[in-house]
């Protein structure tokens, strides 16, 4: 699969363009062989390509971004399910990385307003160009704040004021073992959470608590070990009601949802 997704990437066609191809020339036959080289060591398929696909979208990735995972559409899928019916809702995605769960929303929402938070100086240029491209392809735009989601300060203006707010933080409990596409070309600041991986979740908690209005949206991505801790953390900081747990596609625990108390 992955194999074919570079030929076609080289040669830019659509995969299933490739059962009709008659000759590779040689130009492209080489850069083949040199992307096939790089994936065999382990470079992810996707900072190959420079493309990553998310629900509706094809977004740009590379170096310095964590790639948009599968599994995260559904938590952009839950997002965009809980805001119908809502009036030109206001939505914050906090650690937005290339983007993936902000410019699906602002994709799939009408009349949606997105703040993209993010903290890396090298992930929020990828913010940027993706939300520039969606804004250029008709989109509305989302608004792109360097920040760190468990500064007290940040977004103040939008306290009590925001419909939902969304997160795929990092969650990964330090020194777990990971793939090698995942310790190499995934940014540091993307994956690691701390000794239970959610350092960060306890900080987004409290900004989430300020920002909803009473009735306002929280919806998390947790890792699989993570279950029973997330949802327990939520209900913990006594902000919240109606928290579920959600399976993805696989049947593991993958995200945590609740509702901001009145
Ligand atoms: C797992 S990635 C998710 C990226 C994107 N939302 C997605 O679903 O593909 C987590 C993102 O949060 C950012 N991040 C980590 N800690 C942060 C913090 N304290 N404040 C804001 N962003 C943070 C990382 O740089 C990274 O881009």
């Amino acid at each position: 699969m992955d194999a074919e997704l570079l030929l076609a990437a080289v040669l830019d066609v659509p995969r299933a363009r490739l059962l009709t191809l008659a000759d590779v020339p040689d130009g492209a036959a080489a850069r083949f062989d040199a992307l096939l080289d790089q994936r065999a060591d382990r470079v992810p398929l996707q900072h190959l390509t420079g493309r990553a696909p998310f629900r509706y979208l094809e977004l740009a990735v590379g170096p310095g971004v964590f790639v948009p995972r599968p599994e995260t559409e559904q938590l952009a899928g839950w997002a965009i399910g809980a805001l119908a019916g809502v009036a030109s809702p206001s939505v914050v995605d906090l650690g937005s990385g290339s983007g993936a769960l902000a410019l699906s929303i602002a994709h799939e929402v009408p009349g949606v307003s997105v703040v993209a938070v993010e903290r890396d100086p090298a992930a929020i240029e990828w913010t940027r160009h993706n939300a520039a491209a969606r804004a250029a392809a008709g989109d509305p735009a989302v608004v792109v704040l360097a920040g760190d989601m468990t500064d007290p300060e940040l977004l103040r203006d939008l306290d009590g004021a925001v419909d939902l707010v969304v997160s795929n933080p990092p969650y990964v409990p330090d020194g777990a073992r990971v793939p090698r596409e995942v310790a190499d070309h995934d940014p540091p600041l993307a994956l690691w959470g701390g000794p239970d991986g959610l350092d960060v979740v306890r900080g987004l908690l409290a900004t989430a608590a300020r920002l909803l209005r009473p009735g306002g949206r929280l919806g998390i991505e947790h890792a699989d070990a993570q279950g029973s801790a997330l949802p327990a953390l939520v209900r913990a900081h006594g902000a919240f009601a109606d928290v579920e747990d959600h399976p993805d596609l696989a049947g593991r625990p993958r995200y945590t949802t609740a509702r901001r108390r009145s």
